[in-house]
C-alpha cells in the first residue's frame, strides 16, 4: 500500500536483523522465570499438549497476522490500526497503553536483575536470601497499612540506570539501535544460557528436578485453568497482540518473508523456553536435594524463583558465583532486549502521531515513564503494585485488546486482505486454516477474558486489600481503554499520513 505523502519510514537493514530483533523482543522474562514453573504447575510434561496447541493454533497465526497488519500499513499500532478503519485507532492506542503499563514494571525487575547479577558475587544476601529481597533490598512496607511511596535507593538507582541505558539505545534508531543491540545481546545470551543450562544438568539432584517437570499428569488436560495457562503463556511471551510485532514489521522492507520469518522466530522462541525449564528445574532439583526436600516444596516461578530460589542453590552450588552471574546476567540480557521492545511500541505511535523527531520523541516518552517507574516501584509498595498490575495487564489488557480487535477484524472482513499480503511475498502461504485458527482463536479468548474476570472478581486477587487491586488492577485495566479512545479522538500533526487504508 502507497502512502506517499509521508516522511520515509526508518527500516532494519535485513531479515536477519528484524529476526533478532524479535527473537529479542519475545525472549524475556516470560521465557525464563514463567515457563518453567507454568509449565511444573499445569500437568508437566502433559501441559506440552495445550502449549503446542496454543503455540501453532494462535502464537504463531496470531504473529503472523500483527506481521501483516504493520508491514502492510507501515505504521505502529495506533496508525496500521487507522489504516484499516478510522474507527479501530483506539485499539492501536490500548496496545500501546498496555505496554506502557508493561514497560514501568518490566524496567523495575531488569534493575533487579541486574543488581543481583553483581550480589551473585559479592554474596549480598547472605543466607537468608528471602529476607533479605523483601526487608533489606525492597524495605517492603505493609499494603494494608496504607501505600507508602519511600523510595528504596537500593531499587531506585539502577531503575534509573536501566532506563538511560534502554533509552540510549533507543534513541539510536531502529537499525543503529535496536537491531545492533540485539545483534550483540542475543548471542552472548544464548552462550551464556547454555553454559547455565549445561553446568546445571551435572549438580546433583538435577535428574529429580527434571523428573518433577517432565513427568505427566494427564488429568490436569480437563482441567480449563491448564488451558488459559498455555494460551496466556504464548501471548506474553512470543510478544503478540500488545502492538510489539506490528511495531517491528512495519519496519521491515517491502519485499520480506513475513511467514518464514515468523515460523523462525515462534520456533526460536519455544526452544528458549524448553531450554529455560530444563535448566531451571536442574538447579531445582539440586535445590531440593540439597535441603533433603520434595522439589514440590521449593519449586517456584517469577520473583519467588529468580531472588528466592536461585540465590539460595547459588549460596549452596559449586562455583556458584558463576551459575549466580551466568543465570542473572542471562535474565538481565533477555530483559533488556524485551523491554526496548516494549518501549519502541510507544514511541513509534507517538512518533506517527506528531511527526517529530526520533531522539525527541525517544525522551518525550521515556523521561515520564521513567518518572513514574521510579515513582511506583522503587518505592516500599513496588512489589505489590508489580504482582496486581502485572496481573490485570495481562488478562484485562493483552487479552482483553486481542479480543476486541480480533472481533473487529473478522466482522470487518480483513483477514483476507492480510492473507493476501502475507502471500505476497512470503515463502510458507496461509489460507483457510489460517483464517480459521485466527477465528477459533478469538473464541477461546473470550473464554479467557471472562472466567478470569469472573474469578478474579469474585475472589480478589492473592488476599490483597480490595481497594488496592479495585485502584491498581480494574481501575488500571479500565482506565486504559478510557484513556485509549481519548488518544484516538486527538488531531494526527498530518492528516494525510493517517488517511483510512481502504
Ligand atoms: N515476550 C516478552 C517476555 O517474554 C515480553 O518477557
Amino acid at each position: 500500500m502507497q502512502h506517499t505523502s509521508e516522511p520515509k519510514r526508518e527500516t532494519f537493514s535485513g531479515r536477519r536483523a528484524f529476526i533478532i530483533a524479535a527473537i529479542g523482543s519475545a525472549v524475556g522474562l516470560g521465557n525464563i522465570w514463567r515457563f518453567p514453573y507454568t509449565t511444573y504447575e499445569n500437568g508437566g510434561g502433559a501441559f506440552i499438549i495445550p502449549y503446542l496447541v496454543a503455540l501453532l493454533t494462535a502464537g504463531i497465526p496470531l504473529l503472523f497476522l500483527d506481521y501483516a497488519i504493520g508491514h502492510r500499513h507501515r505504521g505502529g499500532a495506533p496508525l496500521s490500526y487507522r489504516r484499516f478503519n478510522r474507527h479501530f485507532e483506539t485499539f492501536g492506542w490500548w496496545q500501546v497503553l498496555v505496554n506502557v503499563i508493561i514497560g514501568i514494571y518490566y524496567a523495575v525487575v531488569l534493575g533487579w536483575a541486574a543488581v543481583y547479577t553483581y550480589f551473585s558475587v559479592n554474596g549480598a544476601w547472605g543466607d537468608k536470601p528471602i529476607d533479605f529481597f523483601i526487608g533489606e533490598f525492597l524495605k517492603m512496607g505493609d499494603i494494608s497499612q496504607g501505600v507508602s511511596f519511600e523510595f528504596v535507593g537500593m531499587v531506585t538507582g539502577p531503575l534509573i540506570a536501566v532506563w538511560l541505558v534502554a533509552l540510549g539505545v533507543l534513541a539510536l534508531g531502529v537499525q543503529k539501535g535496536i537491531a545492533k543491540s540485539s545483534g550483540i545481546l542475543m548471542p552472548i545470551l544464548i552462550v551464556m544460557f547454555l553454559v547455565l543450562v549445561v553446568s546445571s544438568l551435572f549438580l546433583p539432584g538435577a535428574a529429580k528436578g527434571l523428573d518433577a517437570l517432565f513427568t505427566p499428569n494427564w488429568d490436569k488436560l480437563t482441567d480449563p485453568s491448564v488451558w488459559i495457562a498455555a494460551y496466556g503463556q504464548i501471548f506474553f511471551s512470543l510478544s503478540i497482540c500488545f502492538g510489539i510485532m506490528i511495531t517491528y514489521a512495519s519496519y521491515l522492507k517491502k519485499n520480506s518473508d513475513l511467514t518464514g520469518s515468523g515460523l523462525v522466530v515462534g520456533f526460536a522462541n519455544s526452544s528458549f523456553e524448553v531450554l529455560a525449564g530444563i535448566g531451571v528445574f536442574a538447579a531445582l532439583g539440586f535445590m531440593a536435594v540439597s535441603a533433603g526436600q520434595e522439589v514440590s516444596e521449593v519449586a517456584k516461578g517469577g520473583i519467588g524463583l529468580a531472588f528466592f530460589a536461585f540465590p539460595t542453590i547459588i549460596n549452596q552450588a559449586p562455583f556458584g558465583e558463576v551459575l549466580g552471574v551466568l543465570f542473572f546476567g542471562s535474565l538481565t540480557f533477555a530483559a533488556l532486549t524485551s523491554f526496548i521492545s516494549v518501549i519502541e511500541v510507544i514511541i513509534s505511535a507517538v512518533q506517527d502521531k506528531l511527526q517529530i523527531g526520533r531522539v525527541k520523541v525517544t525522551f518525550i516518552v521515556g523521561l515520564p515513564m521513567m518518572l513514574v517507574s521510579v515513582v511506583l516501584f522503587g518505592t516500599t509498595t513496588g512489589l505489590p503494585m508489580l504482582d496486581v498490575m502485572d496481573k490485570f495487564v495481562n488478562y484485562f489488557g493483552i487479552v482483553a485488546v486481542a479480543f476486541v480487535s480480533l472481533i473487529a477484524i473478522v466482522a470487518n472482513e480483513k483477514l483476507g486482505l492480510l492473507g493476501d499480503h502475507l502471500n505476497e511475498t512470503s515463502s510458507f502461504k496461509v489460507g483457510f486454516l489460517w483464517r480459521l485458527c485466527i477465528v477459533v482463536t478469538t473464541g477461546i479468548l473470550a473464554f479467557m477474558l471472562f472466567s478470569e474476570g469472573a474469578k478474579v472478581f469474585s475472589e480478589g486477587y492473592e488476599g490483597y486489600p480490595r481497594w488496592f487491586v479495585n485502584t491498581f488492577g480494574w481501575g488500571m485495566a479500565i482506565g486504559l481503554v478510557v484513556v485509549s479512545f481519548l488518544l484516538s479522538r486527538l488531531k494526527w500533526k498530518n492528516e494525510d499520513t493517517a488517511v483510512t487504508g481502504e
